[in-house]
């Protein structure tokens, strides 16, 4: 309840999603590993002013929209089944309410970003008035051309941004003006783009109160937010004497080298781990076992340039490397920039985008006493 009055909220999602592209419609997508409507839903639920809460979901998608209502913990939320057309999905959405209710919320499922204070706002304003919707001002210059041929085309006018504002939802409505709205669009035949623009059609006032630029819809690629994920690896090799010394494929001069199936360069070694990690792609065990002819005495370089390729396969590119060699002897620090360049080079990336240090243990442990060479690394990949 929110000052005595019953609230609905309907989330309509029961797009195709036609401009994102291929796959699962964009609202049953995870964006930061949360289905975009359970994301969207949480928003109103975790307001506590909502009493009834329903979805309106496509035909085809109805059993994944219970099962991820189901594992999200909703189980107080009534799935309805929309249709072709958006305002057909939000009309079913209404009828599906119960009588009581006194005002209805809309809301895209393509929305997850929707602020509390939106909800707040919107919710205070309906009171006041029965018709709210939010809205941005436009940020770029607007004129009329034909938009849907790409905005290519001849333009016949500039508008005037100042008086023009971009619409979002939520929208708000008292359930009798909307229900009476709907009725009469129904009757012209004409249904507008948007809730709000039927109340304008009805001949009701209609209220635009601030929304903001984060609660934007999401509907091309470009407007998916950047995921980002971070990876650790660690590794250690065993001092020989008889053995090369390499690190980063840089062959550093040295009275004993480190031991190990290929060229046991234990730093490619931990950023490969990293990155493979990070991707969620197992580990270097997994993609190159040392019970493999192939890989014995390899170049350390040509196996991170095949991880780079998995990542690039998984549609990830990299953020930053950061890497930490534990080595007692033999000081390194001449030799880290050629590591740096052999590194970014295989991988494709900047010499911003990595760094490699190095630290003694203080002749503490097995690196202090030079039996072995230790190394650390984190990544972050973006996708
Ligand atoms: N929507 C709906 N029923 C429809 C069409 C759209 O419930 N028949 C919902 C969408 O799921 C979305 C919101 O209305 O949450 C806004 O619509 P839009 O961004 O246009 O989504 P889609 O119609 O799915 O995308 P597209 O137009 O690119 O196909
Ligand atoms: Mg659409």
């Amino acid at each position: 309840m929110f000052n005595n009055k019953k609230i609905a909220v309907i989330i309509a999602a029961a797009g195709s999603g036609s401009r994102m592209g291929s796959g699962i419609p964009k609202q049953y997508r995870k964006i930061g590993g949360i289905p975009m409507l359970i994301r969207t839903l949480k928003r109103f639920r975790d307001h506590g002013a909502f009493d009834v809460f329903c979805v309106v979901g496509d035909k085809e998608h109805l059993p994944l929209v219970e099962d991820l209502l189901s594992q999200a913990g909703f189980f107080e939320v009534q799935v309805v089944e929309g249709g072709k057309l958006r305002h057909e999905s939000v009309y079913q959405g209404l009828l599906s309410l119960p009588k009581d209710v006194d005002y209805v919320v809309i809301h895209d499922a393509a929305r997850p970003f929707v602020s509390q204070k939106i909800i707040d706002d919107t919710l205070e304003q309906v009171l006041l008035y029965n018709a709210v919707v939010v809205g941005v001002p436009p940020k770029d210059s607007m004129l009329k051309a034909p938009g849907n041929e790409g905005g290519t085309g001849w333009a016949s006018d500039y508008l005037n941004r100042q008086e023009l504002v971009s619409v979002q939802t939520p929208q708000a409505f008292s359930k009798e003006w909307i229900m009476e709205a709907m009725a009469k669009a129904a009757a012209a035949g004409n249904f507008g783009t948007d809730d709000g623009s039927l109340i304008l059609k009805a001949g009701y006032p209609l209220r635009v109160i601030a929304g903001d630029y984060h609660n934007n819809k999401i509907t091309t690629r470009e407007d998916l937010p950047l995921e980002t994920r971070v990876g650790n690896g660690f590794d250690v090799h065993q001092l020989e004497e008889g053995r090369k010394l390499i690190l980063g494929g840089v062959d550093i001069p040295h009275e004993k080298g480190l031991l190990g199936h290929s060229d046991a360069d234990v730093l490619t070694h931990a950023i490969m781990d990293a990155l493979l990690g990070a991707a969620g792609a197992g580990d270097i065990g997994r993609h190159f076992p040392d019970t493999s002819q192939a890989y014995k005495d390899i170049s350390s370089l040509v196996l991170l340039e095949q991880v780079s390729d998995i990542l690039k396969e998984r549609g990830y590119t990299i953020g930053n490397i950061d890497a930490t060699l534990l080595c007692q002897r033999p000081k390194l620090a001449g030799y880290m920039k050629a590591m740096e360049e052999n590194l970014a080079r295989t991988l494709g990336i900047g010499m911003d985008q990595i760094g490699v240090k190095a630290t003694t243990t203080e002749k503490l442990g097995f690196t202090g006493r030079e039996e072995g060479i230790a190394c650390t690394a984190v990544c972050l990949i973006c996708r």
